[in-house]
């Protein structure tokens, strides 16, 4: 069973809770980390959350996860329609990697209808709001 999980977030993150209500929901950053933290409780494992607004941080991130062999939630926001840098970090990480979305991308404008991302991800969880993470760390528990 793995015993640590990054979960991390790109741009604009930082700013949920009161970033476009109607699409994203009311939770802050701080409420989505303190739900996974209470998710991976109960699955058995750790969690890590981490929020940049930095491509090369995220990129740094993802190299950590490949060299440390740890699993990883990512939600890239709008880098996952066009950062071709994220997606080759993401292409490097053996391990499960789930991109997840607070909306669902597919219903919005056309120019979040592409994901860069999801072609080297393990699978994606779009739509369910804050639960989208849920699901995500329990298919990755499940995959032990
Ligand atoms: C998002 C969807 C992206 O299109 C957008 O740029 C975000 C958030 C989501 O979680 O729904 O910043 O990734």
């Amino acid at each position: 069973m793995t015993d640590k999980v990054l979960v991390l977030n790109g741009p604009n993150l930082g700013r949920l809770g009161s970033r476009e209500p109607e699409i994203y929901g009311s939770e802050t950053l701080d409420d989505i980390s303190q739900a996974c933290e209470k998710w991976a409780a109960e699955l058995g494992i750790e969690v890590e959350v981490r929020q940049t607004d930095d491509e090369a941080e995220l990129v740094g991130w993802l190299h950590e996860a490949v060299d440390r062999e740890l699993p990883v939630v990512l939600n890239p926001a709008a880098f996952t329609h066009y950062s071709y840098s994220l997606r080759d970090a993401c292409a490097q990480v053996a391990t499960p990697l789930v991109e997840v979305h607070l909306s669902n991308p597919a219903a919005r404008e056309s120019f979040r209808h592409t994901s860069v991302i999801g072609a080297v991800a393990t699978g994606t969880i779009a739509g369910f709001g804050i639960d989208s993470y849920r699901l995500a760390l329990q298919a990755i528990a499940a995959r032990g």
